[in-house]
């Protein structure tokens, strides 16, 4: 049985009933996180609740974030699952009237989910290279993804695994993930700004990345400049670490192989997820 929680209550998700008129549903009014369970822990859990609590507030949305972490660890129980994905989905709710403006009335919903889920090191993958044709507040963990869906969907459909986008030909990040290139032993990543997403595994990725020597630069990178790196890969909470190795457009990354930086920062990532909070 697949155990999901709506607004306070455990029940199999076949019995979840939520609102056509539910703003999530009617302008994508809504934010959302997503989190890897390892060996039965919660990875970096502090680090998404204060993501959360940013996007909720960003929207003008009041939750208690300790209140839907209550739930995610009634569900993990319930569920039973050590390796897990967790999505918290929360939306402004249902109302009477469709209106773009909040109404005054209202109360959220609050939408979790569980599924089993390996984190399991990526194999080396191929990204298209696209505009980001997305709004400009992606800071904000929005339930908004028509953007998102529209480039993965373009991916999968040439045979690749991401869409690494840029901006004024800047690197932003990928349809699902942040984006690294490493040359030497530097690894280079675009700084945090609204056109991204502030992701726990990139901030877990810099963290390591200096632990193990590696030269940290928060620079914008020109999307020109991606080919000729020695490495770049993609992170995600479900992903980990994905090391790119062909772009399309662009080829060949560097030689096509794997970076002894890379995989230093793999090892570094394996041990963090199964060894620490
Ligand atoms: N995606 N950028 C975007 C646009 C994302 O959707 C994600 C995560 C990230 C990486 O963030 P984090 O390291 O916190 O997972 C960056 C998740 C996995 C998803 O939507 O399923």
């Amino acid at each position: 049985m697949t155990w999901c929680c709506l607004n306070g209550t455990m029940m199999p998700i076949e019995q979840a009933k939520i609102s056509p008129m539910d703003r999530g549903f009617l302008f994508g009014d809504g934010v959302y996180e997503v989190m890897a369970r390892v060996d039965g822990r919660i990875r970096a859990k502090s680090l998404h609740q204060a993501r959360l609590q940013s996007s909720l507030d960003a929207i003008g949305l009041s939750v208690s974030v300790d209140d839907v972490f209550a739930g995610v660890d009634q569900l993990t129980e319930k569920a039973g699952l050590l390796d897990a994905k967790i999505y918290i989905q929360v939306t402004r709710g249902a109302a009477a009237a469709r209106d773009h403006a909040f109404p005054s009335k209202i109360s959220p919903t609050v939408f979790l989910t569980i599924s089993e889920f390996a984190a399991v090191s990526q194999k080396p993958s191929i990204a298209i290279v696209r505009p980001d044709i997305r709004w400009r507040r992606n800071s904000i963990k929005s339930v908004s993804l028509l953007g998102n869906v529209l480039l993965m969907q373009e991916a999968r459909a040439s045979g690749a695994h991401e869409a690494i986008l840029h901006r004024d030909h800047l690197v932003t990040e990928a349809s699902t993930s942040n984006v690294f290139v490493i040359r030497g032993q530097s690894l280079m990543t675009p700084p945090l700004s609204d056109l991204i997403l502030p992701g726990i595994t990139r901030h877990l990725v810099i963290e390591m990345a200096s632990q193990i020597g590696l030269n940290v630069i928060e620079e914008p990178i020109h999307v020109d400049s991606l080919p000729d790196a020695d490495g770049v890969f993609v992170s995600s909470s479900t992903r980990g670490l994905m090391p790119i190795v062909e772009l399309d457009p662009g080829g060949q990354v560097g030689n096509g192989q794997l970076t002894q930086a890379f995989m230093a920062l793999q090892a570094a990532y394996d041990e963090r997820l199964h060894h620490h909070e």
